[in-house]
């Protein structure tokens, strides 16, 4: 008997460990449907370019659709000793079809076919976290209407700084979450790029049209030209574009993780300004008052998984000389787990954020639910409208840096009376400046101060709801 399914060559066969050790077929299978889709997109070419009879490529097709149909199933038994799903389906499309499966593989290698495989996988998986991000960004939107006018303490250096609209910082996770999406699109744009007809690492001597494969599985620019990878060598060595994909994820968790941290922050008793639904939270087994942040804390977490991911990709490429090697195989298990735990992660923040509608009331469930009050008592305590005092005596006429200082001397004798700036007399306060008047108050109160800000990108509810306005344009 053969020692190897495909060669004489062996003399002796492989061990179980090397065979365990080299098979990827455990987790590789998940990208069968980009495999059959892939070498129909060859086989009918193959037929069109007179490579195989029209008879092979029916009975190549007759073939996949049933292999197809057992996978979907779960009826496909994979073998270990056929080492990847290449060769597996390969192997059962032979058993079904005979000599036109194995014309199949004429003019292509397994390192052009697993580089176009994981090319349509990803491909297919971008499309669907963008749908995620959008949800997400329309979450965030959502909230921050309802918002608009509601006052937080803003932070620097988680110091009170001044005070924004509860609005806009969620609207800014919303520009983090529309670039994210922007360098999704990006990186599409170069996996969708054909490797196909590099073969294994020099082209093939058959006349293959690879323009044809390429618009049959949609690997076209906005004009319908065909994107071809255009050099055989470069074609199935580099995953550079798994991982410029596990970059661009990579951020977006960081975005995610960002969130988290404030949204923990918020609900801690110090804090207080938000709660999130029960479901998002866990008790604890001996603490019987707790409800802990634990999704939130989880997805910080597991940012460091998928950036942990990007550090393996990039590490694994860096050493490889020209063209494939079994290196590459290594590149699945972490790019699936970092989509995986990416739209698990949008999903379940658009939910957390927004809530769901229930489908058996079709009321809105869950979503953040905000403590206004104790928001609006955080940003009066720490000076938040220090700026704005400082700013209404620069309208008087004092040059910026003294109005600086002036207001640092009303700050500190306000804070040995333990008072706000809000809650010193006039006669105090024009004890700093005499050209301080009753109309102080206004500036001073968080109210004016938002209101104050209202340039192109501030925090003035004007602001606001011209950015709202555009998000929800742009996401329509
Ligand atoms: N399972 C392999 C991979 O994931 C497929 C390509 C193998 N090619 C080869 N010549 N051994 O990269």
């Amino acid at each position: 008997a053969k020692a190897q399914a495909w060669s004489a060559l062996f003399d002796e066969p492989m061990s179980d460990l090397v065979k365990r050790y080299t098979a990827s077929v455990s987790f590789d299978q998940r990208l069968w449907q980009a495999d059959i889709a892939g070498s129909l997109a060859h086989a009918e070419m193959l037929a069109a370019q007179g490579l195989i009879s029209e008879e092979d490529l029916a009975s190549i097709e007759r073939g996949m659709a049933q292999i197809s149909a057992e996978i979907g199933s779960g009826r496909f038994v994979w073998k270990l000793d056929l080492e990847d799903l290449h060769l597996n389906i390969e192997a059962r499309l032979i058993a079904l079809v005979g000599d036109a499966g194995k014309r199949l593989h004429t003019g292509r290698s397994r390192n052009d076919q697993v580089a176009t495989d994981m090319r349509l996988w990803l491909r297919g998986e971008i499309d669907l976290i963008d749908g995620l991000l959008r949800a997400l960004q329309l979450a965030l939107v959502e909230v921050a209407e309802q918002h608009v006018a509601l006052i937080l303490p803003g932070f620097t250096h988680l110091q009170v700084a001044q005070p924004v609209s509860f609005g806009h910082h969620l609207l800014a996770y919303v520009e983090m979450f529309a670039r994210d999406a922007e360098r999704m699109a990006e990186v599409r744009r170069r996996v969708n790029m054909l490797p196909l007809g590099c073969a294994a690492l020099a082209g093939t001597s058959y006349p293959l049209d690879r323009e044809r494969v390429a618009r049959t599985l949609g690997m076209v620019d906005a004009d319908g030209a065909p994107r071809l990878c255009q050099n055989s060598l470069d074609a199935v060595s580099d995953r550079d574009f798994a991982i410029e994909f596990s970059a661009a994820a990579s951020l977006c968790m960081v975005h995610v993780s960002r969130l988290s941290e404030e949204l923990i922050l918020w609900m801690s008793q110090n804090y207080g300004f938000i709660r999130i639904a029960d479901r998002f939270t866990t008790g604890s087994s001996i603490m019987p008052q707790k409800k802990n942040p634990d999704v939130p804390e989880l997805a910080r977490g597991k940012t460091g998984r998928v950036v942990g991911h990007l550090m393996g990709l990039i590490t694994l490429m860096k050493g490889q000389p020209l063209a494939y090697n079994k290196d590459n195989q290594e590149d699945k298990e972490p790019l699936f787990d970092t989509v995986d735990t990416l739209k698990d992660t949008l999903r379940i923040f658009a939910d957390m954020l927004a809530g769901q509608i229930d489908p058996a009331t079709g009321n809105k469930e869950g979503g953040i639910s905000v403590n206004a009050p104790a928001m609006e008592q955080a940003a009066l305590k720490g000076y938040a409208t220090a700026t704005d005092l400082a700013d209404y005596l620069v309208r008087k006429g004092l040059p910026f840096r003294d109005a600086h200082e002036t207001v640092a001397q009303a700050v500190k004798a306000a804070s040995t009376h333990a008072c706000d700036l809000s809650e010193l007399p006039l006669a105090v306060l024009q004890g700093f400046h005499p050209q301080i008047e009753k109309d102080v108050y206004q500036v001073l109160s968080l109210r004016g101060s938002l209101d104050a800000r209202n340039t192109l990108g501030g925090t003035a509810p004007a602001q606001v709801r011209a950015q709202l306005a555009r998000h929800r344009a742009r996401l329509a």
